[in-house]
């Protein structure tokens, strides 16, 4: 199996000796595919991280890792630009502005065409190729043209907007053409799904049917397949007395607190970091008990710091911190500790298991599998999960106190009724959510997504 993804799970630094440093890659889509695909030994197209860095093919992790070099202009118009200056807010609900240029397209267009070369030269005959995520939609149209022989999943890991939003965009039938080179495409939830399936309808003129699309002689189908987390193997680490001996150290150096609250995203105007804030500032500055005995740390990895909409949401949430530290710190104890650090997931267990309230408060989040990690580290039963309505993991983890990231009384509402639930309440929610978070884990999205990917092909062939 071949994947595409515009970034390898590694971010691949090369070290003045001339040798290669790796390092995880931010973000939900590494997390979910990396195990899975190592697993199976396959090989990952993608940029390594650095611009204007050409690297030989290597392996780790059991995985061929085929680097793609992107220049620094690439990176300005297709990656900032096109797909995190454009799409990424459009796809999200439009909560940011959307850009739209003509050189970005451009640029988003032959970068696409250089990851399909590349998948072309890699997959062996009749493999499997799975094309992921916003930055890579022309792909499969692409591929399809260079090698009909091949399997071509795509799976879109942010949510795919309403009609009303998506037409917006000037290059809306190319983007859908691109998809439709695909056999099954992905979504998350099923409202992505419809959304796509209505479209290919009202913009393209097709034919569909609920899961399905007929396009230039195909069956392209499509559905929703929520992503997850390796649930196993993040319980197995959570358990560990390293994590333990770790969480509890954490407890004490913040003095012992009665609550601890935290907050675990990229610094990203969806993820509703500046609501949580929000939310416990406006409970402190009411005196409210629960919250005075409490300590929030926030974590806020660095995540596409060149663009304007990140650097103004980053000064913003610095000045929130030092704000609420000021008016409501002591010596020795602020009232929020912000990490703005990328952590390797042994620490961030070690948060999860200390945490009592893990606040996620997207105004639009594909999955969410912050949410998830916090569940599966919860081996000893306890702890409240309080998530936003708008994220996709708030489909499958109703057990959770689901808030509206848009109503702070709300989010306030909610943050007070986590710092006060009585235990036997919290472990009864977090004994279901752990239930749904084990059962339905990453290995079992993949099998299932993958095995659809096959059924497709198969009817294919015999039809032929
Ligand atoms: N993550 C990490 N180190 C950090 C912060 C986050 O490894 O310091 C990981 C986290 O464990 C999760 C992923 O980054 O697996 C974030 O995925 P999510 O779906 O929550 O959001 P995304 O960043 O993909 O929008
Ligand atoms: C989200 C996207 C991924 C992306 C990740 C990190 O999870 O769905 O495609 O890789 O964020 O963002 P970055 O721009 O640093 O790759």
């Amino acid at each position: 199996m071949v994947v595409v993804a515009n970034r390898l799970p590694f971010d691949l630094e090369v070290q003045p000796d001339g040798s290669t440093k790796a390092r995880q890659a931010p973000g939900g889509l590494v997390t979910a595919l990396e195990p899975i695909l190592s697993r199976r030994h396959g090989a990952w197209i993608g940029w390594p991280g650095t611009p204007d860095v050409t690297l030989d093919p290597t392996t780790a992790d059991g995985l061929t890792l085929h680097p793609l070099t992107l220049s620094s202009d690439e990176i300005d118009q297709y990656y900032e630009g096109f797909s995190n200056a454009t799409l990424w807010p459009l796809y999200h609900d439009a909560v940011a502005d959307s850009e739209y240029h003509r050189v970005w397209w451009d640029s988003y267009r032959k970068v696409n065409e250089r990851f399909a070369r590349r998948a072309a030269e890699v997959a062996a005959p009749g493999a499997t190729v799975w094309v992921h995520d916003y930055q890579l939609q022309l792909v499969p149209e692409m591929l399809r043209k260079l090698r009909p022989d091949v399997r071509i999943g795509f799976f879109l890991h942010i949510p795919f907007p309403p009609s009303e939003l998506f037409s917006r965009l000037p290059w809306r039938k190319q983007i859908m053409r691109g998809l439709l080179g695909s056999d099954l495409i992905g979504f998350q939830l099923p409202g992505g799904s419809r959304n796509f399936v209505r479209l290919a309808r009202t913009l393209l003129g097709l034919a569909t049917s609920g899961g399905s699309v007929e396009y230039e002689g195909r069956t392209v189908r499509v559905g929703a397949f929520p992503i997850s987390i390796d649930s196993g193997g993040q319980s197995s680490l959570a358990a560990t007395p390293e994590v333990h001996e770790a969480a509890k150290q954490l407890r004490s150096d913040l003095g012992n607190p009665s609550k601890i609250i935290l907050g675990v995203d990229r610094l990203d105007y969806t993820k509703g970091i500046d609501i949580r804030l929000r939310a416990f500032g406006e409970l402190l500055a009411e005196g409210d008990p629960a919250a005075r005995d409490a300590v929030m740390i926030q974590v806020a990895t660095p995540s596409r710091e060149r663009l304007q909409s990140y650097i103004t949401m980053r000064e913003g949430i610095e000045r929130q911190v030092g704000a609420m530290n000021g008016d409501f710190g002591r010596i020795g104890h602020p009232a929020v500790h912000y990490l703005h650090q990328s952590f390797p997931r042994e620490q961030l267990a070690a948060f999860y298991v200390a945490a009592d309230v893990m606040a996620v408060t997207p105004l639009r989040d594909g999955m969410n599998l912050v949410a998830k990690e916090y569940v599966a580290c919860r081996v000893d039963g306890g702890g409240v999960l309080l998530l936003s309505e708008f994220t996709g993991a708030a489909q499958e983890l109703r057990s959770s106190l689901l808030v509206n990231p848009y109503d702070t009384d709300g989010v306030k509402e909610g943050l007070r009724t986590a710092l006060t639930m009585p235990a036997v309440e919290a472990r009864r929610r977090m004994r279901i959510l752990r239930r749904q978070v084990l059962t339905h884990d990453v290995d079992r999205w993949a099998a299932d997504f993958l095995s659809n990917l096959e059924g497709v092909r198969d009817r294919v062939a015999e039809a032929r």
